[in-house]
Formats: structure tokens, sequence, C-alpha cells
């Protein structure tokens, strides 16, 4: 597990870009104050998810208007069709730590 930000950089129904060594940029989402980390670029093409709009649990991809279920990177609208890398979260002492190695 590492630390790649604190719970408190994360608005409440926001999203924030992350980036530490090692891994690909990373979007960190508040949903109802439940941290969700996903790979911050969109299966489709070149976006960045967290300049995207933010639904409930679902994030609309500002280019081609894709959409993926948070939780669990599922595509839920065209063009995406490959699922969103996302990983497990844990908040230890207000981080928001991942497990880079198991995420899937
Ligand atoms: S880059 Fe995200 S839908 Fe095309």
């Amino acid at each position: 597990m590492r630390a790649i930000c604190r719970i408190g950089d994360v608005e409440p129904g926001g999203v924030t870009r992350v980036e530490v060594d090692g891994c690909p940029a990373l979007a960190v989402f508040n949903i109802d104050g439940t941290i969700y980390v996903t790979d911050d670029k969109c299966t489709h093409a070149q976006a960045s998810l967290s300049e995207g709009s933010v639904e409930g649990d679902v994030v609309e991809c500002p280019f081609h208007g894709g959409k993926f279920h948070i939780p669990t990177g599922e595509p839920r609208a065209r063009p995406v069709k490959k699922q969103l890398r996302t990983y497990e979260v844990r908040i230890v002492g207000g981080e928001v730590m991942i497990d880079d190695e198991a995420g899937g």
C-alpha cells in the first residue's frame, strides 16, 4: 500500500488528479465521503477523467462522453468498451492509501 494524497484533498462529489512515482496518473473520487481511485486516463483515448463530470457514482469522459462506473471501472456508455483500472483503497490516519500491486 502507498499513500497518494490526503482524504481532505477531494471534496465530496469531486475528483482530483494525483501523480505519484511509478504509477500512471490517478483519479481520486469522493462519492458521499467514500474514496475511490481509478486510472486517470480514459480507456478509449487520451482524456483525463479527473476533468470529466461526476454524477453519483458515474464519471463522464470530457472527450467523447463515454461513462464509467467509478467503484468497479465498468464501462457504462459508449464509446468506451474497455474496463477502467480501479485500485483497492484504505484510509489510514487521513491518508488515502492504494494497493497498486493488486488493482484490477
Ligand atoms: S477519450 Fe474518453 S470517451 Fe473517448
